[in-house]
């Protein structure tokens, strides 16, 4: 196991660009549309707003391709994509590996739509990542700040690396901010205020163990495996920006669970929160550290 700081960024430009003749000639049955094989409805999915996640999509590209960078894979036949959204990150894979059979899965419908909207050449499924069974061993499965919505990663991750083929590579990279303030200022927001009955059985642990559960887990299942954490400085723009970018993610079920003025009220409350722990700084902009967990597992 390696400890890694900031991994040299490679510039997306220098991925081998994809021939458009290829991509259509492989995935001729779900072209422009997605699969619709989901057994499970994924818990909360479709609460998704592609428009308020897209609002920081450069901040949250970053890492992706910070993780897409340390794969070592020549030529991958079989290429999953797991939480795929909006397929901003399955463009790069597919860029990457041009040869491969790349499928973006993911639970919301609408995630989805914009993805096959975008890039209709690639195989979309829509499927509940827990109930989700790939139909032959993958060569790559790749995960981009999605994990972290699902819960019992004590069974999760084993299985997931069971569904490698021999010499197939898990790489997954999930937030690990839920103790700073971003992600503590809801569940205080929420057990203080009249919204306390809905919202509080809503709140659950951080999802993303330490680095050395994962360890545990993964391990004993393959032969190398690449453990790091970066922490991001990210400099953000607007009025309240921490609280913006928690809207497009965390802050969502909390606020589809309320109505009107209660829904209002709580929002206001976390706000007001996010704005004394995240002031702007002289030039107007909000500095948001935010860490990430990443991992690389080759079977
Ligand atoms: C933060 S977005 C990340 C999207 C994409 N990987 C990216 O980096 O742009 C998380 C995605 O995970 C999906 N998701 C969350 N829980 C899921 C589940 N149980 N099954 C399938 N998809 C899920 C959501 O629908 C959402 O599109």
């Amino acid at each position: 196991m390696t400890f890694h700081d900031n991994p040299e960024p490679r510039p997306p430009g220098s991925f081998p660009a994809r021939g458009r003749r290829d991509m259509v000639a492989r995935d001729t049955a779900v072209r422009g549309r997605a699969a619709h094989n989901m057994t499970e409805t994924a818990e909360g999915a479709d609460a998704w707003d592609p428009a308020q996640y897209l609002r920081f999509a450069g901040h949250r590209l970053r890492p992706a391709l910070d993780l897409l960078n340390r794969i070592d894979l020549e030529r991958p036949e079989t290429v999953t994509d797991l939480g795929c959204g909006a397929g901003n990150v399955t463009r790069w894979l597919a860029q990457r590996w041009p040869g491969a059979a790349v499928t973006g899965v993911d639970g919301s419908a609408a995630m989805l739509a914009k993805a096959a909207e975008a890039l209709p050449e690639l195989r979309w499924q829509q499927a509940d990542i827990a109930a989700w069974a790939p139909d032959r061993p993958q060569n790559l499965i790749y995960s981009n700040a999605a994990l972290h919505w699902l819960p019992d990663h004590e069974t999760l991750f084993p299985k997931l690396a069971g569904d490698l083929a021999p010499g197939g590579v898990l790489a997954v990279q999930m937030p690990r901010n839920f103790a700073e303030p971003s992600h503590t200022a809801m569940a205080d927001a929420a057990r203080n205020g009249p919204w306390i009955e809905t919202l509080e059985p809503m709140l659950k642990p951080a999802p993303v163990h330490e680095p050395a559960f994962y360890h545990r887990l993964l391990a004993p299942r393959v032969s190398a495996l690449d453990l790091w954490e970066t922490t991001y400085f990210q400099l953000l723009d607007g009025n309240n920006p921490v609280a913006e970018w928690t809207k497009g993610t965390w802050l969502r079920p909390m606020l589809d669970a309320l109505g009107g003025d209660r829904r209002a009220g709580f929002e206001a409350a976390y706000r007001a929160r996010i704005a004394a722990a995240y002031p702007p700084g002289p030039d107007g902009r909000t500095l948001f550290p935010f860490r990430r967990l990443f991992m690389v597992a080759k079977r």
